[in-house]
């Protein structure tokens, strides 16, 4: 199996002197193709900010980020913008909705980046509205939409350039036990589809259906556990 992310002595400080945070400290990991991971610890532990490095949103002080092979810790913005436009997608806690764009506009959006999208674009935003269970809400507003749609309406435009690489920090935050665990399934399609999630959850029900659980604490990995899901 070949490795979709690999963190080599990955740290992250943040501020100088007596205030300085290390954030995370020589985290060495890798993570399968295909592969679901939950994400624990407790708050302040790194979970955003090993998201971030993975994702290529922020840089570490030292160590290497690798994503598919590729080193991306010292690319530039424009060559990550668009290894991420390829390969990755995020969905965040809130559910980030452009407000003045329909549920279908928003799924389309990542085609206006990418115009080897543009075609057929409106017809795979259905069909992936169709697959989050919101065929009836293509052309409702944000506003008009529960906490619930609108993070599937996220997941679904995330979905929009085929990642194989879904990051999600607490995607589950804001939202009932049951719709939790509709969207937590979403995930685990994905994942049976061969594509590697890593999820950042407080929720230990959710942490307990993915494959492998990797617990964070004061910046290390306190423990990394892989079972068999059935
Ligand atoms: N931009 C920043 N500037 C300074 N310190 C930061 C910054 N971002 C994060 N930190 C610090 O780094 C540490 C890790 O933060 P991080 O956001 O990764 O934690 P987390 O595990 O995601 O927590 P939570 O569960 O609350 O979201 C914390 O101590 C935090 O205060
Ligand atoms: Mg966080």
């Amino acid at each position: 199996m070949s490795s979709i992310v690999q963190l080599q002595g990955l740290t992250k400080t943040y501020g100088k002197g007596s205030t300085q945070v290390t954030a995370l400290a020589e985290i060495n990991l890798t993570i399968q193709n295909g592969q679901f991971v939950a994400l624990v610890g407790p708050s302040g532990s790194g979970k955003s900010t090993l998201l971030n490095l993975i994702g290529g949103i922020d840089k570490p002080n030292a160590g290497t980020v690798r994503i598919d092979g590729q080193r991306i810790d010292g690319l530039g913005e424009q060559n990550l913008l668009q290894l991420r436009r390829e390969k990755i997608a995020y969905v965040f806690q809130d559910a980030r909705l452009l407000p003045s764009l329909t549920s279908i506009e928003n799924v389309m959006l990542p085609a206006a980046f990418h115009r080897k999208l543009l075609k057929g674009a409106r017809e795979r935003a259905r069909e992936l509205l169709g697959k989050v269970g919101l065929a009836g809400r293509a052309d409702h507003m944000p506003h008009q939409l529960s906490g619930g749609e609108a993070q599937r309406v996220c997941i679904a435009r995330a979905l929009f350039n085929q990642p194989r690489l879904i990051l999600a920090d607490e995607p589950t935050g804001n939202l009932d036990h049951r719709t939790r665990i509709e969207i937590v399934q979403l995930f685990e399609e994905l994942h049976g589809e061969g594509n590697a999630v890593i999820m950042v959850t407080h929720d230990p029900e959710l942490a307990d259906r993915a494959g492998r659980k990797i617990s964070l604490h004061d910046g290390e990995i306190q423990s990394d556990e892989t079972r068999t899901v059935h």
